[in-house]
């Protein structure tokens, strides 16, 4: 046992996640004993085998049969969480919740809204410019767009976005209950006018109107900061590669694998889960109860997954990088998150925008580290 406090790789900040040589040696075991930032001991597993592996393992969960008694990483409650104290109970929610959601990420259901985000990333270039250089990529540019984006997920009608758009930015400074309020509004109006939207499904499968509201609230926490920071280091890693940008705008159809190798490099959150028996994971034995971190980041640096992984590279295939989980665990925005991206990367390659100063940014165990400012010129 190490008394060093260990922060997960996903917490680095940016510059020395991507700048290997900044780093110090990272020989560490793909399993090993550490003390979280919150004082508790755990497991923390960065190789990219055992990740994979723990992530359809359902010997790992959400739940803990005495959550009080339970390590935490962050000792925040938005992250520490537990879902329930029995297992079965926990998996069943969970199930509940991927069951609702998916059907509004459907192949299909991206596809007939590609348009209109293209039509969004369009609108906000234009409002970037409008801001004038040098303006804030993520104030401008993604925290905006990402917002109207799920807005248009939920089914807000478009003449409430800039209001709603305006609500959920004033979450961040803990004001909650306009957008809650906004929300049941909404849902009585689609109550009485049903349409195909993801809240008018919701609302109509009989799920109370406080549930709905806590879906759609719990849809901008997991898609907000996720996606700006992803908007953000794909734009760093475009401008900090240029013979890999060159070939991006020479053959736009590669932007798919560069999108994937960007979620690759730049990382994801890092997951706390609880043992729920003895597991045996790389020659070590962790107790039922345990808390194991599963480091997405640094398994998508890890050799054993990804050949030359520091390398930002189109031809990577296939890329099973971990950034939106796996298995019962994934994204459920991904595919959301996907198509976004894509748009944003290939109307980007168009344009002249490129960093006029360093990122700012502000590292924490919840968010895996959030760019705060990025300057950008054009
Ligand atoms: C690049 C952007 C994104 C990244 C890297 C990302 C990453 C992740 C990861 C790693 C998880 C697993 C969390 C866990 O198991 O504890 C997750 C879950 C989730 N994400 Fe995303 N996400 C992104 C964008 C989005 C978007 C745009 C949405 C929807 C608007 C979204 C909705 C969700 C939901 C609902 C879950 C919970 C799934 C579950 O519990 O089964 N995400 N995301």
């Amino acid at each position: 046992m190490t008394d060093d406090r260990v922060l997960m790789a996903s917490d680095l900040p940016f510059e020395l996640r991507m700048c290997p040589h900044l780093r110090p040696p990272r020989e560490a075991p793909p399993v090993q004993r550490v003390r979280t930032p919150a004082g508790d001991e755990a497991w923390l597993v960065s190789g990219f085998t055992q990740v994979r592996a723990l992530l359809t393992d359902d010997r790992v969960g959400r739940s803990h049969p005495k959550p009080d008694e339970r390590a935490q990483y962050a000792g925040n409650p938005g992250y520490d969480q537990v879902t329930a104290t029995d297992h079965t109970m926990a998996d069943a929610l969970h199930g509940l919740l991927r069951e609702a959601l998916a059907p509004h990420f459907t192949a299909r259901r991206m596809l007939a809204m590609r348009p209109r985000l293209q039509e969004l990333v369009d609108d906000q270039v234009i409002r970037l410019h409008t801001a004038g250089a040098p303006a804030d990529l993520n104030e401008d540019f993604s925290i905006p767009l990402v917002l109207r984006v799920i807005c248009e997920l939920l089914g807000v009608p478009e003449e409430d976005q800039d209001q709603c758009v305006e609500l959920m930015r004033r979450v961040e400074s803990g004001d909650v209950m306009g957008l809650a309020a906004y929300f049941g509004q909404l849902i009585v109006r689609l109550r009485a006018e049903p349409d195909e939207s993801l809240l008018s499904k919701l609302t109509a499968s009989g799920a109370p109107d406080e549930q709905v509201v806590q879906v759609a609230m719990l849809l901008q926490f997991a898609g907000l900061g996720a996606t700006v920071k992803q908007i953000a280091y794909g734009f760093l890693l475009l401008a900090g590669n240029t013979e890999q940008r060159a070939a991006l705008q020479a053959n736009p159809d590669l932007v798919p694998d560069a999108v994937e190798e960007m979620l690759r490099l730049s990382g994801s959150l890092s997951l706390p889960r609880y043992a729920r028996a003895d597991v045996e994971i790389a020659n070590e034995t962790v107790r039922d109860g345990d808390l194991v971190l599963l480091d997405l980041t640094a398994a998508n640096y890890d050799p054993d997954g990804f050949d030359s992984p520091e390398d930002f590279r189109l031809d990577r295939t296939p890329n099973r990088h971990l950034t939106f989980s796996h298995g019962v665990w994934t994204c459920l925005g991904a595919p959301l998150a996907r198509v976004l991206l894509r748009t944003v990367v290939a109307t980007m390659l168009t344009t002249e925008l490129r960093p006029a100063g360093a990122l700012e940014h502000r590292s924490g165990p919840l968010t895996g580290g959030l760019p705060e400012k990025l300057p950008v010129t054009w």
